[in-house]
């Protein structure tokens, strides 16, 4: 347990705040690309506690402006999207995509009052499906060269959902590779074959188990955290009792994402991003190492799970997350459905807006939790004694060279661990149709 003024530092993500600051060093995912292909392309965005619109304008280009008109506060959304801006419809002052006013066109004739008005602006850019906003001082840093940046559009899906929580818990259950034998445990076992789009429901590594019986019947994994550029690698290890060790890698992207195997075919990146202290999303990037995503299957299986606009969950605590005592003793673990999203969106909105963590108790499984949380406690030190550049990846090491991350399934049959894992995941890259090569795989 922690005391809550560190609970607090570790959790609150408005302007100013500790954990804020740090996640304004880094890009955060800002709005699906999907929401704005409509005919208008505005849409609210509240990130890190700030209330913002993003709109494309007549050329093209992205702006991410504050959502109140710096006049009187109308909201900007409801803007006239016209002459490479938009346009307040209270008094028609006018801002360009930099949060500029450009023209106040009820103010006398002449007035250059237009030109000390300006609305906050954020740098975006678009990668991959998700637009990028940097909401920190200086320059932003380069984006790494994970696999979901350099894959090709047609390669990745990317996706969001709505948690009514903070985001940290949010991040913390990613990090908890234990949780998969209970929460996501299913008492049956589906076809891997009908496996398509959905985590944990394909055959373990080159074997014929499903992942489902391997979770099942190996609940006790022993857990290795190592530090690396990018954050933490998360290896869980389930030995099986005949001489073959199940190894499965995934990593925390420091601040806020992770990146874990979905399948034999794609990893998922995921993003849980702040909306602020009581609500995050989930973004999502699917990323396929071998045949071009199908984003039309997994877009529908996912907007069957969600309501728009706002990617809200349709199972959630108004409807007791769909929870069928029968289907409990029966199928899954938590009887809430076969949806893992749904599994993880009860555990960690359960807890309260905020967990309480002055009266949790960590046991070993809580390894990465621990972990991650002393490197986030170094970061919050370390802008706050102006030291941005020990930051992970803004420390010097070069973009460039952060690859991966290794997000790996494998079977080692002879001990070797990190063979096992270095060997999968070079087998899948040397297959891949785009450049998904590494320097040191493992
Ligand atoms: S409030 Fe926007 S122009 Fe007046
Ligand atoms: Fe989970």
């Amino acid at each position: 347990m922690i005391s809550q003024q560190l609970n607090d530092s570790l959790t609150r993500v408005g302007p100013g705040s500790d954990a804020g600051e740090v996640l304004r060093r880094y890009w955060q995912p800002a709005a699906l690309s999907d929401e704005l292909m409509t005919g208008r392309p505005v849409v609210p965005v509240r990130l890190l506690g700030e209330d913002l619109v993003l709109f494309r304008d007549s050329s093209g280009e992205l702006g991410l402006i504050g959502r109140h008109c710096p006049h009187r506060g109308a909201d900007m959304c409801y803007g006239r999207l016209e002459d490479n801006g938009l346009r307040c419809p209270f008094h028609g002052w006018h801002f360009d995509r930099t949060g500029q006013c450009v023209e106040q066109p009820g103010e006398p004739e002449g007035s250059r009052m237009h030109e000390q008005i300006r609305s906050t602006s954020y740098p975006v850019v678009e990668k991959n499906g998700i637009v990028w906003a940097y909401m920190g001082p200086g320059t932003p840093p380069a984006f790494p060269n994970f696999d979901c940046f350099r894959a090709p559009d047609t390669h990745v899906f990317a996706f969001k959902g709505l948690w009514q929580c903070n985001w940290l818990q949010a991040l913390e259950v990613g990090i908890d590779p234990a949780h998969a034998s209970f929460l996501h445990r299913f008492l049956q076992d589906e076809d891997p074959a009908d496996s398509y789009g959905k985590q944990f429901r394909d055959k373990a590594a080159n074997t014929e188990i499903p992942m489902t019986k391997l979770l099942r019947d190996f609940p006790r994994p022993e857990i290795n955290v190592d530090e690396t550029d990018y954050g933490l690698r998360l290896t869980a290890l389930r030995h099986l009792g005949d001489g073959r060790t199940h190894v499965r890698v995934t990593n925390q992207i420091f601040p806020e994402a992770i990146c874990i195997p979905m399948s034999r075919e794609m990893t998922i990146t995921q993003w849980h991003v702040p909306v602020d202290d009581h609500n995050c999303y989930w973004f999502s990037m699917f990323t396929s190492f071998g045949d071009p995503v199908n984003k039309t299957l997994m877009r529908e299986q996912r907007l069957k799970e969600h309501r728009l606009p706002d990617y809200a969950p349709l199972k959630n605590a108004a409807n007791n997350y769909g929870y069928d005592p029968d289907e409990q003793a029966n199928e899954t673990y938590t009887g809430m459905g076969l949806d893992i999203n749904v599994h993880d969106q009860w555990a960690v909105e359960s807890m309260g807006a905020i967990q309480d963590r002055t009266q949790e108790h960590l046991g070993k499984t809580d390894v990465g939790i621990i972990r991650y949380r002393r490197m986030l406690r170094a970061a919050i030190d370390a802008v706050k004694a102006g030291r941005d550049d020990d930051l992970p990846m803004r420390n010097g090491t070069d973009p460039a060279a952060i690859f991966g991350p290794v997000s790996n399934d494998s079977i080692a049959e002879d001990g070797d661990l990190a063979a096992a894992t270095r060997n999968s995941d070079f087998a899948r890259r040397s297959g891949c149709a785009w450049d998904a090569s590494i320097a040191d795989p493992a």
